[in-house]
């Protein structure tokens, strides 16, 4: 790898974050050669897991689910814990000072801030204080503040430490490869692209049912919510990716100014057409209080009000302990101009739609009317489909994380989220989480509350075929 030696100061170490995805991830990209050759990691936090050597045991512990860890005794002697805090930064400054001295000139320092947005703003402030911050690169964790007072007011304290070019905002679903997918799609090419709009296209349905529950994140749902949590980050994030215009170029300026463009264009929502939903047995979970009306589940209708889109509605669906896992994109193409078959050939069922699978086996599929092999002129429902791992099966996928991760690094802003579309995204969401709708319960393992169900009329949500 040709990246400058790094120090990864890594807030919120002993976190799930951490261990699920920031160590593996890690330790995958020193395995596959793509970190540069000389890194340190420190994490830090309140609480000191113990010594050095019992930290990495821990994060060790927490690998041994993965599959490979071949790596990890060259990777063990790089890590340590210092421990830190909003109002004491002095001991990580010297740690991150002595690291870079090992690694001797030209060393960058990566801060990754895996914390929550609360304790944000006094974290980048010890950072711009202990001067941590000078030659480093900043990552955030969502949610970037509460709502968009505190967002500002975290961006303005921001400002005074980093410059924009240096601030990573994660919003890991840009790092899939299955959303990137669909920028390859519209834009690698030209057949897409002249029916992508509001002529052809009836309706977009963008749906992430999840069948976990909140596995331990108790304190995490209570003060997030889903609409905090997935809504105003991944979900948009998707919206964006489907609605925007062709930038000039796949460049971040460009790709960014197109995202904050569509942002803009989204209709301020209609507190009638947003369903907030929590699962039955949700107040019985540890840690979470009797009478919660936190939501762990929300569907709202959404509209772009541009030329490309104005009509047409966009549904978003998310919630713990659903039906099914699933992240798809379903897009839904109009009717042929006349009936010309037949007694209409048997002709039912929805239109074409194009379906993308944003799974770690990203799937593309077309479903379009077919003829059913016979005597007769007779339509059914067939399927064209891209399998991304199929077509390029010597490619070498990376996690999104992972690929976000290594973007930093290089000083790569594209699949980074800016601190106009948050501010932008904040104002949207703003008066649904001021006046929440009412909470309604659903049973675990289905689909919602009724009222989401009913939320894009007679067509329903596409359910899932394994269903
Ligand atoms: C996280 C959310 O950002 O994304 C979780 O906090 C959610 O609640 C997760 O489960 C889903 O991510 P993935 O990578 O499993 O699609």
């Amino acid at each position: 790898s040709q990246l400058p030696p790094h120090v990864i100061v890594l807030f919120g170490a002993t976190g799930d974050l951490a261990r699920r995805k920031l160590f593996p991830g890690l330790l995958h990209l020193q395995n596959a050669g793509l970190l540069p050759e000389e890194f340190r990691v420190i994490g830090s936090g309140r609480h000191s897991p113990g010594t050095d050597d019992e930290f990495r045991r821990q994060i060790h512990d927490a690998l041994q689910d993965d599959e490979d860890i071949s790596g990890w005794d060259d990777f063990a002697p790089r890590l340590s814990f210092t421990v830190s805090s909003a109002e004491d930064g002095k001991d990580l400054a010297e740690a991150v000072g002595a690291a870079e001295e090992e690694l001797g000139e030209g060393a960058r320092r990566l801060v990754y801030l895996s914390v929550p947005p609360t304790a944000m703003l006094g974290m980048v402030t010890m950072l711009g204080e202990t001067g941590i911050a000078e030659r480093s690169r900043l990552v955030m964790e969502k949610p970037f503040g509460t709502d968009l007072e505190s967002a500002k007011e975290l961006n303005a304290g921001l400002k005074e430490v980093y410059r924009e070019q240096d601030i990573f905002r994660i919003d890991h679903f840009l790092g899939k490869e299955s959303v990137q997918n669909i920028l390859a799609l519209r834009f690698a090419n030209g057949l897409l692209e002249p029916i992508w709009n509001r002529q052809n296209i009836r309706y977009v349905q963008i749906d992430v049912p999840e069948s976990i529950g909140i596995e331990g994140r108790a304190s995490f749902m209570e003060s997030t919510g889903t609409f905090r949590d997935m809504i105003s980050t991944h979900l948009f994030q998707i919206l964006g990716f489907v609605a925007l215009e062709p930038p000039v170029q796949i460049t971040p300026a460009q790709l960014h100014e197109e995202k904050e463009k569509v942002f803009r264009s989204v209709r301020a929502l209609d507190p009638s057409r947003v369903v907030f939903g929590q699962y039955d047995g949700y107040r019985d979970e540890d840690g979470v209080a009797d009478d919660s009306d936190v939501e762990t589940f929300v569907a709202i209708e959404t509209y772009v009000d541009n030329w490309r889109w104005f009509g047409v509605p966009f549904y978003l669906r998310t919630g713990k302990s659903m039906g099914a896992t699933r992240r798809t994109v379903t897009i839904g193409f109009a009717e042929p101009a006349m009936e010309m078959f037949p007694d209409g050939g048997g002709l039912t069922g929805p239109p074409s739609e194009l379906v993308l699978e944003l799974s770690d086996d990203p799937t593309a599929e077309l479903d379009v009317r077919a003829k059913v092999p016979g005597p007769d002129m007779k339509i059914g429902r067939g399927r064209m489909c891209l399998d991304l791992h199929d077509s390029f099966p010597d490619a070498e996928p990376l996690e999104a994380y992972e690929r976000l991760l290594l973007d930093v690094m290089k000083g790569d802003p594209t699949l980074f989220t800016s601190t106009k579309e948050v501010e932008r995204l904040w104002e949207l969401c703003d008066p649904v989480l001021a006046d929440p709708p009412p909470v309604q319960t659903y049973e675990k393992g289905s689909w919602g509350p009724q009222a989401a169900l009913d939320l894009p009329g007679e067509r329903g949500w596409r359910v899932p075929e394994d269903q």
